[in-house]
């Protein structure tokens, strides 16, 4: 057969395939979450997260050292406080174990890396919702906003760079951002959870934080089965004056992170979230799946499907095998 076209000519060796490759994997984009338990002395894994740990504030330092050395780009704090209330006023608390954590992060990193601050109130509230609750019982949106933009200023004050606002409360960015402007922090930027969905795939990162939701997030975060949906809300966070936009989770979801990246300007993040991360630990713990390459494809997939950003629980690793290439 005499054949014009034959796909197969440009896989032909390692190097050829190398050569042809349309995207590819760089430390630097990478987000580490990490999590800081207050009261902790050493380490402690956490249930259904291979690899992660709820860290004392010493452990944490050690890991964010990681990170810099292994050129990682940024890393997102979660701070799990001694005290919940129904208020969560330890996130309002400038001694609190977020903002001490922040503080101490920025001290060892300066600007070599980007220092994230997650903006919730599910670790700090004794019910474990995103926002404060009303006499009903339901969360009441707005005067959630008016702890979050004390929340911001004071966890800019600590030093994070940019902050995470996972909470989707309507109104969020443009609430920070305001906030922000007023207080003089015109240079702290906001990752938005633009795109953040009610999903079963949080499960283990509920036991990283030590949860006490009882219930469901369906009423703030949104249905799995929109995603013109999602387009509204992201539109609703760049008007608002976001820099980054995120999607989560990340795996299930590729289809919102390419909509998102054929319709924004604006970088794109995809957070491969817990319990995603916890399939491919099971399944390769059970001799399914080759783990390396497994991973390394779905972080690939990520940035096929329009991420620049990727928030991983595997990024030390990742970064240390991109190394070792
Ligand atoms: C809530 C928050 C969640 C995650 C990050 N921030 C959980 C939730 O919305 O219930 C999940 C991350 C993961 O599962 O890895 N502020």
């Amino acid at each position: 057969m005499n054949m014009a076209e034959r796909p197969r000519r440009l896989r032909t060796s390692q190097a050829m395939r190398e050569l042809v490759s349309e995207n590819h994997l760089h430390a630097e984009n990478f987000i580490l979450p990490v999590f800081v338990k207050e009261g902790l002395l050493a380490p402690e894994p956490i249930a259904n997260m291979k690899g992660v740990f709820q860290h004392s504030l010493d452990s944490l330092r050690q890991e964010v050292e990681s990170a810099l050395k292994l050129g990682i780009g940024g890393v997102m704090i979660f701070a799990i406080p001694l005290e919940r209330d129904e208020v969560g006023s330890q996130a309002t608390n400038p001694e609190g174990i977020l903002h001490r954590s922040v503080k101490m992060v920025r001290e060892v990193v300066g600007d070599e890396l980007v220092v994230i601050a997650d903006l919730c109130l599910d670790e700090f509230t004794s019910h474990g919702h995103c926002g404060v609750l009303d006499e009903v019982g339901l969360v009441d949106n707005d005067a959630t906003l008016e702890i979050y933009k004390v929340m911001a200023v004071q966890l800019a004050s600590a030093g994070a760079h940019m902050l995470g606002t996972s909470g989707m409360m309507d109104g969020q960015v443009g609430a920070v951002r305001d906030a922000l402007e007023s207080a003089g922090f015109q240079e702290t930027s906001i990752l938005a959870y633009a795109a953040k969905y009610a999903s079963a795939f949080y499960g283990p990162f509920r036991n990283a934080v030590d949860s006490q939701l009882k219930g469901n997030r369906k009423t703030y975060q949104q249905d799995p089965a929109n995603s013109r949906e999602a387009i509204r809300e992201i539109s609703l966070d760049v008007e608002q004056g976001a820099d980054i936009i995120m999607v989560k989770p990340g795996m299930m979801y590729l289809d919102i992170v390419r909509q998102a990246s054929d319709t924004f300007n604006l970088p794109i993040a995809s957070y491969v979230i817990s319990g995603e991360m916890a399939m491919v630990e099971s399944a390769a713990d059970a001799g399914a799946i080759d783990r390396k390459s497994a991973i390394l494809e779905i972080l690939l997939a990520t940035k096929r499907a329009g991420a620049t950003i990727v928030c991983t629980y595997w990024a030390l690793e990742v970064a240390s095998w991109l190394h070792e290439d």
